[in-house]
């Protein structure tokens, strides 16, 4: 996508430079994350309508903290900075960022004195906002004038008007900052003067022309995992160039229960797509037998996916190019926008850098929510949409121990009770996983008079923003009896249930 027009959110090192960028695509405006070290030169020839410099860790006073190239301030090009971007625009242009030892953490109250410009949004003299800072602006630079002060920051927010240069010392992108959302609108919207064309129609018609010039006349194949990104990856491609695609969809008889089926009906059925379905069940239970090491199972699995896709592509043979689901997320994590080379390794099924394909990302400029959004539009169903992640070696990995024929079927009998339960209690959308897990152990039980010794269930459900940490989700008691009660009674195998109430950490999501 180009960034003319667009919205360039300079990254100091910030946690939320993410959520800045999803903010402004929330208000129909492309925006691009950039690093701080980019030039004037760079930001004239890319022609941004306006530019948020992001917060960040460090002090602006430190001996090489992160600045930004002063003649950026001379362009003409409206500025929004946030806490740090604040204290540096303050630094900048010639006020002055003290560390007072009054620094504020968390909802605080702002008092706003000016309302005519970047704070017309917000509602009341008083505000509710989100602060995270231990620096304070103590003076404006000359030209300024002082928008809203809390009790430990004399300058909560800054601006000239004329310069169309604006700061506030709160974060306006989270949640929990009154009117935060509108003024990052504003600033975008009326002050940039941004046109509103970031909207899902618009993106799938650029990411169409997009497809079909790259790839022309050629063969373009994707490998399905039945997660979301590839979904909508392959129908973007399927929509840019129809029969020129072919889907491929390895069943390594480890997925979730009639997931093989959705898929195939999915794809071949409503989309007419050309998909081969592999059915390679015996090959990853053989290949398991007698392996009890979690990361042996994983490479395995890998290794094995990986043979399968080159025999595919091989037997194909005319097939140019490979659809990747690389989010944007992906792209900023190795290097930015302008790293060419994108780790094969974020996605379906981790296949080799080394193979001889020409990449397709469909989904490169694109965050998750936006992938979802689209998806929708190009009609896929709820349900694929709102796939829980789902680890690419699958139930092995819920298989504490060997993965045999026998303690696949509980598993995966289970986990389908474990998902139909919660998804009819409506909180599938709400956790970010719910799974059933098998571990090593028997235990004794008594079923209609007789003595059992049988497996366990253990049942498992998080909530988590990106699965770098996560807490175990409080699930009703008359959910989990539900779900204990159904596992006992359908799952021949199991006599027992239990809760995992661990969080991560010290616990990770997956068993192994
Ligand atoms: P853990 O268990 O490390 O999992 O807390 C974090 C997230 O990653 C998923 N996961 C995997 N995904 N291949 C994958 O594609 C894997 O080997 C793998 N292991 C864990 C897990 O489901 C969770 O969302």
């Amino acid at each position: 996508m180009s960034s003319n027009g667009a919205i360039l959110v300079v990254d100091f090192g910030a946690q939320y430079s993410q959520l800045i960028a999803r903010r402004v695509r929330e208000a129909n405006v492309y925006s691009e994350i950039v690093s701080y070290e980019i030039t004037e030169r760079e930001i004239k020839d890319r022609a941004p309508v306006g530019i948020i410099l992001s917060g960040g860790p460090k002090s602006v006073h430190q001996p090489g903290a992160p600045s930004l190239d002063p003649n950026i301030f001379g362009l003409g090009i409206p500025i929004l900075g946030i806490c740090y971007g604040a204290q540096l625009i303050a630094q900048i242009e010639g006020g002055t960022v003290l560390k007072t030892g009054r620094g504020e953490y968390g909802r605080t109250t702002i008092e706003v004195n000016d309302r005519s410009g970047i704070l017309a949004c917000l509602a009341r003299q008083e505000s509710q906002v989100w602060m995270s800072h231990s620096d304070s602006i103590v003076s404006v630079p000359d030209g300024y004038k002082i928008s809203a002060s809390s009790l430990q920051a004399p300058v909560a927010a800054l601006e000239n008007a004329s310069k169309k240069i604006y700061g506030v010392q709160f974060h306006p992108e989270v949640v929990h900052t009154d009117g935060g959302r509108e003024l990052i609108n504003l600033f975008v919207r009326e002050i940039c003067g941004a046109t509103p064309n970031w909207t899902s129609a618009s993106i799938i018609e650029a990411s169409v022309a997009k497809i079909r010039s790259q790839v022309g006349d050629g063969k373009v194949l994707c490998a399905l995992s039945g997660g979301v990104d590839s979904a909508v990856a392959a129908t973007l491609v399927h929509r840019a160039v129809g029969e020129q695609l072919t889907c491929v969809f390895v069943d390594t008889g480890l997925m979730r229960k009639g997931e093989a089926d959705e898929v195939e009906a999915l794809f071949a059925g409503k989309f007419h797509v050309e998909l081969i379905m592999a059915d390679e069940k015996d090959r990853f239970l053989s290949k398991l037998q007698g392996v009890e090491d979690p990361e042996s199972k994983r490479k395995i699995i890998g290794e094995n996916f990986i043979r399968v896709f080159e025999s595919i592509a091989k037997k194909l043979g005319d097939h140019k190019f490979l659809v990747q689901g690389t989010l944007y997320p992906d792209v900023i994590e190795s290097g930015g926008q302008d790293a060419a080379i994108i780790k094969t390794h974020h996605n379906v099924g981790g296949l080799p850098e080394d193979m001889d394909f020409k990449l397709i990302e469909p989904l490169r400029d694109l965050f998750k929510d936006e992938v979802r959004t689209i998806g929708l539009e190009l009609g896929l169903s709820e349900e694929i949409i709102w796939r829980q992640p789902f680890p690419g070696p699958g139930l092995a990995v819920r298989i504490v121990g060997e993965v045999t024929k026998e303690r696949l079927d509980i598993l995966s009998a289970a986990d389908a009770i474990v998902v139909e339960e919660v998804k009819s209690y409506g909180l599938w959308k709400e956790l970010w996983q719910s799974f059933a897990v098998l571990p090593a152990v028997r235990s004794v039980g008594v079923m209609g008079d007789e003595r059992t010794y049988a497996y366990p269930i253990i049942v498992r459900a998080v909530t988590s923003e990106d699965a770098m940490t996560a807490d175990w989700a409080r699930l009703p008691f008359e959910l989990l009896d539900r779900i204990a009660n159904r596992l006992i009674n359908e799952v021949a195998g199991v006599n027992r249930v239990a809760y995992d109430i661990t969080s991560k950490p010290p616990g990770t999501i997956e068993w192994e």
